[in-house]
């Protein structure tokens, strides 16, 4: 419920009457801000058994018992959720939770494999402790693994088919074996936009860059380290990319030396004060760009303070041209508004259309601005 209010959805909760023995309806009312039901006899004048399933874009059941799925499979309409389940034209996605016994039982097998056969769709259980003290597939399946099935659900199906190549996170450059050169990248805008290209049917590969987040299910993870290691792995993939993403921050600099053992502070005498010497390292998106074949889609990201001399937008237009990519997402991160954060605002510079300004939102509804701007500007042309 949290995670879905949190990207900005709006939920109802019907529970059955069972459900409320384990959490109360003053509850669910509180956290959907709705009211919460399990009769078809309440709010008859808004015939609310039918205005449910109707109102809904996605019923998730959570958690479905073996009671609730052969219900369904009847079709039967004897509460305010099953009633809600036949009038529901959308998708709808079951998350099953019970002891191993009645999950494997030839019965419930048969009505999920009758469910799935209508369309609808049905998560594994978890394997893992349960209620009692045995343990076996069964358990109801994590928050984040019924979000990452039901996003796609809810999602426009415009990048299927495409291959989205993403980077983020922050790169490190070592200076001995303990210390190293970093930003305060967390990666979570990258992730969101890898996240969000996985949901609306894209085939992701994520090169990663110490997050500070758990990377998400369903996309390819590569981890690297350095820009060295990062730029090896965007440049071995940018063929079998339609769409690059160089959300990373990645350094510009690195130590021109990296000491083989711990750096003393006894190594330069008695000095106050020691200088790094440090050298250049490649831009990978000014490489990728180079590099690129005919119909790839190339964004850069831009993290900008501005200065006494240009805004941090004038300094973003710059970049675009300089760097060469089609999209150019500028934030401005003076006052320490986006690091770490999980809001962000932004705006996108396109060379060949108009900027599109992303109010503050959910680095999610950032991420789904993007995708929408690339799948209408750039991706007009069949999939090969
Ligand atoms: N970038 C890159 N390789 C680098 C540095 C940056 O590919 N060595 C990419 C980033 O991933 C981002 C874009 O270039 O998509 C802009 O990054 P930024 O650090 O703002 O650009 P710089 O070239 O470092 O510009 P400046 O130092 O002038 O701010």
């Amino acid at each position: 419920m949290r995670l879905l209010r949190e990207t900005g959805h709006d939920v109802r909760v019907v529970p059955t009457e069972s459900a409320l023995k384990f959490v109360g309806a003053a509850t669910w009312e509180a956290l959907s801000g709705h009211p919460v039901t399990h009769e078809v006899w309440d709010d008859v004048p808004s015939v609310a058994h039918v205005e449910r399933g109707r109102w809904a874009d996605l019923v998730i059941v959570a958690p479905a018992t073996a009671d609730l799925l052969a219900r369904a499979v009847a079709g039967m309409a004897d509460d305010l959720l099953t009633t809600s389940l036949l009038t529901a034209t959308c998708p709808v996605l079951f998350a099953p939770a019970m002891h191993t016994e009645m999950w494997l039982h030839p019965a419930t097998q048969a009505n999920v494999s009758t469910l799935r056969s209508r369309g609808m769709h049905v998560l594994p259980p978890a394997v893992g402790r349960l209620t009692g003290a045995d343990s076996g597939p069964g358990r109801l399946p994590e928050p984040a693994q019924i979000m990452a099935a039901a996003l796609p659900l809810l999602a426009p199906q415009d990048l299927a088919g495409r291959r989205v190549l993403v980077s983020a996170g922050g790169t490190r450059e070592p200076l001995d074996p303990v210390r190293y050169l970093g930003n305060r990248s967390s990666g979570r805008q990258g992730v969101a936009v890898a996240q969000r290209a996985r949901d609306r049917g894209a085939q992701v590969t994520l090169v990663a860059a110490h997050l500070d987040i758990d990377p998400p299910g369903g996309v390819d993870v590569i981890e690297v380290d350095t820009a060295a290691s990062l730029r090896q792995a965007m440049v071995e993939r940018l063929t079998e990319a339609d769409v690059i993403v160089m959300a990373a921050a990645v350094a510009d600099f690195r130590p021109a030396e990296v000491a083989e053992h711990k750096i003393k502070k006894t190594d330069s005498g008695r000095a106050e004060a020691i200088s790094l010497a440090l050298e250049r390292t490649a831009d990978v998106l000014v490489e990728l760009v180079e590099a690129r074949s005919a119909g790839q889609v190339i964004i850069g990201f831009a993290a900008e303070t501005g200065s006494a001399a240009a805004s941090a937008l004038e300094i973003g237009r710059e970049k675009l041209t300089r760097k060469g990519c089609d999209l150019l997402v500028v934030n401005d991160v003076s006052g320490d508004r986006v690091f770490g954060r999980d809001t962000n605002e932004a705006v996108i510079l396109d060379r060949s259309g108009p900027d599109v300004d992303v109010p503050r939102a959910s680095k999610a509804a950032v991420a789904d601005t993007l995708w929408d701007t690339v799948a209408q500007r750039y991706l007009t042309h069949p999939i090969k």
